[in-house]
């Protein structure tokens, strides 16, 4: 894994939006496979890239997206819909056709049906050429709660306690959380061929640190990554502050950057 540990979470989205212009300069009239994440971890990231659209030409007009999740039961109309945050927070105010960035259907009649037809709507795509990640305070990445399968496909899932108290910020309260959700699983997530997992504050450092530095375990569905060719992670000091090894991190920074 690359460890960048930044001052503070400006600067972790102008890494993270580095990475995504890369990989969409890169892909040229072809257009790049976007994997997108809703919640706040890249929203300034996301806001980053909408500058660079304005300011400097960065085009998404050829590309794609897909979402990582959706709550079930809620339709692309309802506020608090995934559809409807990347749209509010992203792609709206960027180039890429609406139709051309999708999710998980969360009023599917069938949940299990429309999983599976979102994992192959992802391969039949050709993959994601760049996704990014938040991480939930207990270790989990999309929906993916701890105890996952490191080799889980998108699928209907249930929600912990902990995630859905975190998520009721966006609601009116946590009773309206939905209880399950339609989740890329980790098997999906990690065919991505590049990943950039960022997340900020001290309430994410036990989960960072788990992350990157404890034993992969479904325990920790994040830890997965570490079996991953390609993942970046951008950490502020204190989502880094119970890395054991994070000078070492900073040092191989360093380096590389000289
Ligand atoms: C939700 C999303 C995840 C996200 C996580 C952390 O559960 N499904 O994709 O990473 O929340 O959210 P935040 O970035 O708001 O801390």
């Amino acid at each position: 894994m690359e460890i960048v540990i930044v001052p503070d979470a400006e600067a972790g989205a102008r890494v993270v939006a580095d990475r995504f212009e890369r990989v969409v300069r890169g892909a040229g009239e072809q257009g790049a496979t976007l994997g997108l994440a809703t919640g706040s971890s890249p929203v300034l990231a996301y806001a980053e890239l909408i500058r660079r659209h304005r300011e400097e030409g960065l085009s998404f007009a050829a590309g794609r997206a897909f979402l990582l999740d959706e709550y079930v039961g809620l339709g692309p109309a309802d506020a608090q819909s995934y559809h409807r945050f990347i749209r509010e927070h992203f792609t709206a105010d960027v180039d890429i056709p609406d139709a051309a960035v999708l999710s998980p259907d969360g009023t599917a009649a069938d949940p299990s049906a429309e999983a599976a037809r979102y994992d192959a709507a992802i391969a039949a795509a050709g993959g994601i050429d760049l996704q990014v990640l938040g991480i939930g305070t207990n270790g989990h990445i999309a929906f993916n709660e701890p105890g996952s399968s490191l080799s889980s496909r998108t699928r209907h899932a249930a929600l912990t306690r902990a995630t859905i108290e975190a998520n009721a910020r966006f609601f009116a309260d946590a009773s309206e959380v939905p209880r399950t959700v339609l989740t890329q699983g980790l098997g999906t997530v990690r065919e991505a061929r590049r990943i950039v997992l960022t997340a900020t504050g001290e309430r994410k450092a036990a989960a960072v640190a788990a992350m990157i530095e404890g034993a992969v375990s479904a325990r920790w569905p994040a830890s997965c990554l570490q079996l991953h060719p390609a993942v970046t992670v951008v950490v502020d000091e204190a989502a880094a502050s119970r890395l054991e090894l994070a000078e070492d991190y900073r040092a191989a920074q360093q380096v590389l950057a000289d």
